[in-house]
């Protein structure tokens, strides 16, 4: 089987989606909060590209907003995009609305596609096993920040491409070889590498430097989250 590395999400539309899986992956933090929040027990989790939306969703559904803009805390919603945020207590039964700046729009981007898992470093191994046994060619796609390649999601690119030959035989792109490459480079220091990448900066001079010790953690959850593009929803496939 096919698995294909996009840089960014400009990318995505020289790829034809259809009839194949769409990974997405922000490692830094939306779809590690995300895959956090459904192994914590939330119930679905709904994506929109617009704070307004999300806003306009929470007048007539029992949900918990979060998300967030320039990392930072949304105006109006409960939480922000730290994963630390979404204990069992806090999201288990519930419905988690959820808009990023990367994130949502990716998942927004591959709508196309037959379908779409969201993957990150905590849950990689789970979907490289999942991908191996579906056989259907896969398009990873890098969120990125604002539009710029961001080497956080590319590492989850190669840890999943690492794993998924450990389970079968996987053909790739020359940016999925150096996805690999990089994650062999890194895999015994993650922590090390997303600190050192432009959205990991940031954070840091957030003070977030818990969160970036949490996305880095690999293999801690065996949920592979599903996105199902008519119903706006995000399950455990
Ligand atoms: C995003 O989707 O843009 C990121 O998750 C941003 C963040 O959490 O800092």
């Amino acid at each position: 089987m096919q698995i294909i590395v996009t840089s960014t999400l400009e990318e995505i539309s020289r790829h034809d989606l259809k009839a194949k899986t769409a990974l997405v992956i922000d490692v830094l933090r939306a779809t590690t909060t995300i895959i956090t929040a459904l192994a914590n027990g939330a119930q679905k989790v709904v994506p929109f590209l617009e704070p307004e939306q999300a806003l306009y969703y929470k007048k007539s559904n029992a949900c918990v907003l979060g998300g967030e803009r320039k990392s930072c805390i949304i105006p109006g919603f409960d939480c922000g995009n730290s994963p630390f945020e979404y204990t069992t207590e806090k999201i288990a039964g519930k419905t988690f609305v959820i808009s990023t700046t990367n994130g949502t729009r990716a998942l927004h981007a591959v709508r196309e596609a037959e379908h779409i898992y969201l993957a990150a470093l905590v849950n990689a191994g789970a979907v490289a096993k999942r991908i191996i046994a579906e056989k259907r060619d896969c398009v990873i796609v890098c969120s990125g920040t604002e539009g710029y390649f961001s080497s956080d999601d590319f590492l989850a690119a190669g840890a999943i491409l690492y794993k998924a030959k450990e389970y079968g035989e996987v053909h790739t792109n020359d940016l999925g070889d150096v996805a690999q490459l990089w994650y062999e480079k890194h895999k015994d220091f993650l922590v090390h590498a997303l600190k050192n990448c432009f959205h990991g900066r940031r954070l840091l001079n957030l003070g977030l430097e818990h969160d970036i010790d949490f996305c880095a953690k690999e293999d801690i959850f065996a949920v592979v989250p599903k996105y199902n593009v008519a119903t706006n929803e995000i399950t455990i496939a």
